[in-house]
């Protein structure tokens, strides 16, 4: 039997450190996760094998591989997607947004709004993804409530429409304002946040005396937000133009079931989805799926590759039949996953919002669509302009075919974009990459992974622009510039400089010079 419950399908976006898996685990301290089989995915908690890679995101304290955790809430099935925590991945985070329906943006209260942070938000402003936003760590002394709306506001662009208002200043958090119903929600703290912290509800007359003055200093400021135009409104938030705000202490468990119940109420469920040729497919109509992300190394024990997908329409059964839309061919779903953490385990069914990952799906890539009954073909996913270029070769000769084929299998996965040209030949690669931490998970899976260590050698190329086989031609030679060809097939020219990108593009109307969406910092 499926399990038809509505759903709710989202990710974090966070700069490291802000308690992007702090909150993972308290919203699965505050639901009951349907699969029994892993560990939330959160420090201390990882029990997955840990391959030397994954050692290196842990040292790091941040996450590059991505994985979906799934809880019930009020008879909802929720589906929290892991995004990578670092901008140097924005394009993989891009990536997992086509994936959701809305985003929870977590903010350092201490911090505000941290490059990272805005980079990943201006990766949701492009996809036009809803975001919530969550102030954490206000157990903690931090800036004050209205600066860190002022702050998103200027640095945003968007309008903080906030729906719970903090009682007490950060580091002294009593509670908050719920601006929906008036009624102060007051925490009690329990031992190191380890179970739901209790709150209990109370009219404004019931205030308890030691609460008083914050209380009225918090209903001062929530009357002065309703004057400024920052009440909720839905049709502004799902259109991108304002970002309801609640307040938390992720470490308390304070905020946390509040979270959740805003995502119910205010976060938009799947809904019908556009294809490439401007065709409607309903959530109800035949099962359709789109890759959003492929994975391998997780394990490396097993040589195993993952491709998720989120399942955009109808009821995915496990043995179903389903046509990969890039290629016409059947392919069969024997080995179909829930992807869970860092473990896996069977999926008999999933539904419109759910992310499955297919087994050793080799044809699979990120951007693919699967279907059945009516063909159906998903918008591919964008890339970013890269910005900083490295040639790649093995170090030791003799495992060239090793290096071939992590090489190959590292661009399918779109960890790096891999550029070629007769010039260079394939000997010798050239790497691009929106964030240069790219290039050390290139490095670190060549070695461990595939056993070709390699050599990367800088090259002083800055800009990136898309051309054809015209501008290919006519730019062959000139100086500071050099076109490569992505497996894709795109044709890329690279330029010293910005300078020189202008005065080329100036200089040779006729050339075909196109800027990539921006993506790094
Ligand atoms: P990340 O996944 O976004 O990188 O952040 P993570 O949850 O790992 O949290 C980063 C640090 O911030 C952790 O402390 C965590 O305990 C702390 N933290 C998270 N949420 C809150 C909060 O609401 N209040 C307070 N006071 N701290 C919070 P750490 O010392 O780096 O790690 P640990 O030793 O506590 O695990």
């Amino acid at each position: 039997m499926s399990d038809t419950r509505p759903r709710r399908t989202f990710a974090v976006i966070s700069h490291p450190d802000a308690g992007k898996s702090t909150l993972t685990e308290a919203l699965a301290l505050h639901a009951r996760v349907i699969t029994e089989a892993g560990a939330v995915h959160g420090k201390g908690h990882r029990r997955a094998t840990v391959s030397d890679w994954m050692a290196m995101e842990k040292a790091r304290g941040i996450s590059i591989t991505s994985a979906a955790l799934q809880f019930v809430y009020r008879d909802h099935v929720i589906n929290l997607v892991d995004t990578p925590g670092h901008s140097d991945f924005s394009e993989d985070t891009y990536r997992v947004l086509s994936a959701v329906d809305s985003a929870v943006m977590l903010v350092d209260a201490g911090k505000g709004l941290e490059p990272q942070t805005l980079k990943l938000f201006q990766v949701c402003a492009l996809r036009g993804i809803p975001v919530l936003t969550v102030i954490n760590k206000w157990d903690r002394p931090g800036l004050s409530a209205l600066e860190l709306m002022d702050l998103i506001q200027e640095k945003i662009k968007l309008r903080p429409t906030p729906l719970t208002w903090p009682v007490g200043e950060a580091g002294d958090f009593r509670g908050v304002l719920d601006r929906r119903s008036g009624e102060f929600v007051k925490y009690t703290r329990t031992a190191g946040g380890a179970t739901r912290a209790p709150e209990r509800r109370m009219r404004p007359d019931e205030v308890p005396a030691e609460d008083a003055a914050v209380w009225a200093d918090a209903v001062e400021e929530h009357e002065l937000l309703s004057l400024d135009d920052a009440d909720h409104d839905q049709r502004r938030f799902l259109a991108g133009e304002t970002t309801p705000v609640m307040f938390a202490s992720a470490l308390q468990n304070f905020g946390v079931a509040q979270l959740l119940d805003l995502l119910l109420d205010l976060a938009p469920e799947p809904s019908a989805t556009l294809g490439v040729d401007g065709s409607i497919r309903e959530v109800a109509d035949d099962f359709s799926a789109f890759v959003f992300k492929v994975q391998s190394g997780m394990n490396n024990a097993h040589r195993d590759r993952l491709a998720y997908a989120r399942v955009v329409s109808g009821t995915f059964e496990r043995g179903m039949i389903v046509t990969h839309a890039n290629t016409g061919r059947p392919f069969a779903t024997k080995f179909a996953q829930a992807v869970f953490g860092r473990e896996t385990t069977s999926v008999e069914s999933a539904e419109p919002g759910d992310i499955i990952g297919f087994v050793n799906a080799q044809a699979l890539r990120a951007g693919d669509t699967v279907f059945v009954g009516d063909a159906i073909k998903y918008p591919p996913v964008p890339s970013f302009a890269p910005e900083h270029f490295m040639t790649v070769s093995a170090s030791d000769i003799s495992r060239y075919k090793q290096f071939r084929r992590g090489i190959e299998q590292l661009d399918q996965e779109g960890v790096v974009q891999v550029l070629r040209s007769d010039l260079r030949g394939d000997q010798s690669p050239v790497l691009a990459a929106v964030g240069p931490m790219q290039f050390e998970v290139v490095e670190d899976r060549m070695a461990n992974e595939f056993n070709s260590p390699i050599r990367l050698s800088r090259l002083d190329y800055q800009v990136a622009r898309t051309t054809d086989a015209a501008g290919a031609a006519a730019l062959a030679g000139k100086r500071g510039i050099e076109v490569l060809q992505r497996s894709d097939g795109t044709r890329l020219a690279l330029f010293v400089d910005q300078w020189r990108a202008n005065v080329t593009a100036r200089d040779n109307p006729d050339i075909l010079l196109e800027a990539l969406p921006a993506g790094g910092a």
